[in-house]
């Protein structure tokens, strides 16, 4: 029988099941976009009922889910060109598929999340040497410890679909500890704005949604991310679809609303780098 839940209960581990939808379902229908076959290979294995989540997403979300994977490859393959034995640590990984498509055969990527949410990821992406889940919360600054990387060979981090989630003393405090704890590393993740977060929340209450919020919007990230810390460089922003091909084939309705999102800066991809 089709499971309705996953987890225990109602909770932002719960979040990880759109993105893999969305990667599953457009990969397949505009590989163009981004090539996910791992993403296709692992939601067959999941006995969920994803008609909500297709309902909630639909066409425009889910191509922007696909958009953010993309630009986040982008950053990730061109740090790893200079980089070829990088530590890529995914903080709040999810069912995120990312090692897949960027791995060089000499990468490692540690993927952290809740315990449930990471138990979850390792029955469907069990670890190998090269690509781990880590069951911890990003906050818990212990994973510090337990994660062993030579700096020299270089750091990337990934956070997809994470920081709004969370208030900004919180966010605040992770990046100050990251730029306590990295040196010569880089990372990519993507923000939304404060109009986008209050419009995601009354979307999420009308859909019955109780526990989930969008909290960190960012307007301007040159007047955030490098305030925080003196070792904290801003090496570029830009918003979701900037660097992306519209394809004409996509709904009129898809194409309007992308259009729209991009002129409010709705959603943008941070590129930041960890200095001395
Ligand atoms: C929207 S999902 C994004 C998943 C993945 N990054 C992707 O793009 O497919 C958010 C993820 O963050 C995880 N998460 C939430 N709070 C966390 C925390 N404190 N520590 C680690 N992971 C957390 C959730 O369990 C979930 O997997």
């Amino acid at each position: 029988m089709t499971q309705k839940k996953i987890f225990s209960e109602e909770s932002v581990q719960e979040t990880m099941l759109g993105p893999l939808w969305a990667r599953a379902k457009y990969s397949a229908e505009y590989p163009e976009l981004l090539d996910d076959p791992k993403a296709r290979e692992i939601i067959e294995k999941i006995d969920y009922d994803f008609s909500e989540i297709e309902n909630y997403l639909g066409e425009w979300r889910g191509l922007g889910l696909l958009a953010r994977a993309k630009n986040f490859d982008l950053v990730a393959k061109n740090y790893i060109q200079n980089f070829p034995e990088a530590t890529i640590i995914n903080l709040g990984a999810g069912l995120d598929t990312t090692f897949s498509r960027i791995d060089n055969g000499r990468i490692r990527c540690l993927n952290l999340d809740l315990p449930e949410g990471a138990g979850f990821r390792k029955s469907l992406i069990p670890d190998t040497p090269r690509n781990k889940t880590i069951a911890k919360s990003v906050f818990d600054f212990t994973w510090f410890d337990e994660i062993q990387f030579e700096e020299s060979k270089g750091i990337f981090l990934i956070g997809g679909g994470f920081i709004y989630y969370f208030k900004e003393k919180k966010i605040k405090s992770l990046f100050q500890s990251l730029a306590e704890h990295v040196t010569n590393g880089e990372m990519v993740f993507d923000a939304t704005s404060k109009l986008a977060n209050k419009v995601l929340n009354l979307r999420a209450k009308f859909a019955g949604e109780k526990e989930v919020r969008m909290h960190f919007g960012v307007k301007n990230p040159e007047k955030i991310f490098p305030k925080w810390s003196p070792h904290i460089e801003l090496k570029e922003w830009y918003t979701i679809w900037s660097k992306i091909e519209i394809n004409p084939e996509w709904r009129k309705k898809t194409i309007k609303a992308i259009k729209k999102s991009e002129r409010i800066k709705a959603a943008k991809i941070i590129h930041l780098a960890f200095i001395e």
